[in-house]
């Protein structure tokens, strides 16, 4: 790929925004010799400004997200895109929500500018198992189970039963609940129709992959090769395991 090119795709400015950087000795390889347009010494040996590149496509990441922030990017409130780099919302291909969380939800969520990875872990035939954690205004009355895992209920206005789903007693007023399709504020509405009401909600495991106990609210990192496995590793996927580490 062109240095120009490449620069563009990753957001660091427009076509003609990189090539003034070019011009200007922004862009060098890894020993500081400024880079002419039609060089390109490799990914890894570019530099611009003295900082070495974002991660090439395919990218994944990690955030965890806190409350308050939505997952789209036209919202004129705080979005996610608020809390990685500029740059971010800029790359071409786009990074997007692997299974959005809604505003007032938080913990793990993915973005990745790689289609197929997206729609693997997304579709219910994968069973990318997503694990939430779900706080509760009443006390849980012993039917939540067996309605959740029943694969009859059907969410108020829809008409498509939901996949029967895990459901963990953890407290009076706490559960977990796992699930393998991701409908618009499912838990929320899951709870709704068990007659509680979600007052906090967080997700703590994608698959085999968990939150990083390390990543601190509003943080992200890329995802490694070997966290890309644990998303589709079943072994590691089951609520109990969610709540022994979450
Ligand atoms: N269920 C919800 O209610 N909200 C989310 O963000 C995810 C699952």
């Amino acid at each position: 790929m062109k240095l120009v090119k490449l620069l563009a795709n990753l957001g660091y400015g427009s076509r003609r925004e990189v090539q003034g950087m070019i011009r200007d000795g922004k862009v060098t390889d890894d020993h500081g010799v400024v880079l002419g347009k039609h060089e390109f010494p490799g990914h890894e040996r570019i530099r611009v400004r003295g900082r070495a590149l974002d991660p090439a496509f395919p990218l994944t990441i990690v955030l965890n997200k806190p409350t308050g922030f939505t997952c789209s990017t036209d919202d004129p409130g705080d979005t996610i895109y608020d809390l990685l780099p500029v740059r971010f919302s800029l790359r071409k291909p786009g990074l997007n929500p692997v299974g959005r969380l809604d505003k007032e939800t938080s913990g793990l969520l993915l973005l990745t500018d790689d289609g197929k990875l997206l729609h693997k872990v997304i579709h219910p035939k994968s069973e990318c198992h997503k694990v939430y954690h779900a706080v509760l205004d009443r006390p849980l009355e012993g039917h939540e189970g067996a309605l959740f895992s029943s694969g009859e209920l059907v969410l108020k206005d829809e008409t498509r039963p939901l996949l029967p789903a895990g459901f963990e007693r953890l407290g009076e007023k706490e559960a977990l609940v796992t699930l393998r399709e991701g409908r618009y504020h499912q838990v929320r509405r899951m709870f709704a129709a068990a007659g509680n009401h979600v007052v906090e909600l967080r997700r703590l495991s994608i698959g085999g992959f968990r939150l990083p106990e390390d990543l601190e609210e509003g943080e992200w990192r890329a995802l490694t090769g070997d966290e890309l496995e644990r998303l589709f590793d079943e072994s590691l996927s089951d609520a109990s395991r969610a709540r022994e580490d979450g």
